[in-house]
């Protein structure tokens, strides 16, 4: 039976094909997305997700814009990485789909209280939306199936030598999540997203894929790619979001371990820093299953067969 779930997003490139892998697999049944600001703001991540949800043939999908700013920080976007649209190299129309009429916190909080069975969720950006929800309603965390997300990293991070975008952008978001008491979570950061790496070789398979999706995906992974060369080298940009997507349909792709993890909220040197207890000296019970090794060319076969569906 497929899993019900729902995906909080800021697209973002890599945000955009991880719901484009999620809507290309029948294992998963999106229920609806909701958006954040941070890459982007929230409009533009609202109308990214709308775009993402037409190309993909999904104009029926339900998105719902959610904050439009952090808790306590102020918004800092990252233009200068996703381009002026936050998915530059798409150029996609601009979307004819409506946005829902109620707010991203509403609707986690509705559907997970109203949910048959437990409902998983994907995390992909800034957790302002479901750390609002949990403050609002925090009986929701007993209809949670589980949460997985990108964000943090085990070792350095993207943003300062501490933290990563998407915690650093709400750390107290984050740490109100991570504290939340959700009967499982899954950490994929950094330390293995950033091995997810789209090289020329596997943005060229997915153009060779000849359709309007792998034409705008290779575009996306193009521009997003240069980035990451100037910036550290690399030969293209990492794949971080469409990992949460990979884990839930293969596991096995990931090894992780339970940790404790909290987040950094009052450093000024390590805002936003997930701490993560992986040698149990904090003596503090584990609260999330911490991703450390991935199967980056395992996960590319895999991306590249479900954006094959697409025709
Ligand atoms: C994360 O930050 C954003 O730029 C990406 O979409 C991803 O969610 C990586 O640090
Ligand atoms: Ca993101």
């Amino acid at each position: 039976m497929a899993r019900p779930l729902i995906v909080d997003c800021d697209p973002g490139q890599d945000d955009a094909v991880a719901l484009l892998l999620a809507l290309a697999s029948p294992e998963l049944q999106l229920l609806g997305i909701t958006t954040v600001a941070g890459n982007v703001t929230v409009q533009q991540t609202s109308d990214n997700a709308r775009r993402i949800c037409e190309l993909a043939g999904h104009p029926e999908m339900r998105v719902y814009a959610g904050c439009p700013r952090p808790l306590l920080r102020p918004l800092q976007t990252a233009e200068h990485v996703h381009g002026k649209t936050g998915i530059d190299g798409a150029d996609l129309p601009e979307p004819q789909m409506p946005l829902q009429p109620i707010h991203a916190v509403q609707y986690l909080i509705e559907t997970l209280m109203a949910a048959p069975q437990p409902v998983t969720l994907a995390l992909l950006g800034p957790m302002t939306n479901l750390a609002v929800a949990l403050v609002q309603q925090p009986q929701i965390v007993e209809h949670i199936d589980r949460l997985v997300f990108m964000g943090g990293s085990a070792f350095e991070g993207n943003v300062t030598p501490a933290a990563e975008f998407n915690i650093l952008t709400d750390p107290h978001a984050a740490q109100v999540v991570l504290s939340a008491g959700i009967r499982e979570v899954v950490m994929l950061g950094l330390n293995v997203t950033q091995q997810v790496i789209s090289t020329p070789e596997r943005i060229e398979r997915i153009r060779a894929l000849k359709t309007r999706v792998g034409e705008v995906v290779a575009g996306m992974l193009t521009f997003y790619g240069k980035f990451d060369l100037e910036r550290y080298g690399l030969p293209g940009g990492p794949l971080h979001d469409p990992c949460v997507i990979a884990y839930l349909l293969e596991p096995q792709l990931f090894q992780t371990q339970p940790c404790y993890v909290e987040v950094e909220t009052t450093s000024a040197l390590n805002l936003g820093r997930t701490v993560v207890d992986r040698w149990g000296t904090s003596h503090r019970p584990a609260n999330a299953q911490v991703a450390f090794e991935v199967d980056a060319q395992g996960f590319y076969d895999l991306l590249t067969e479900r954006l094959s569906c697409y025709k």
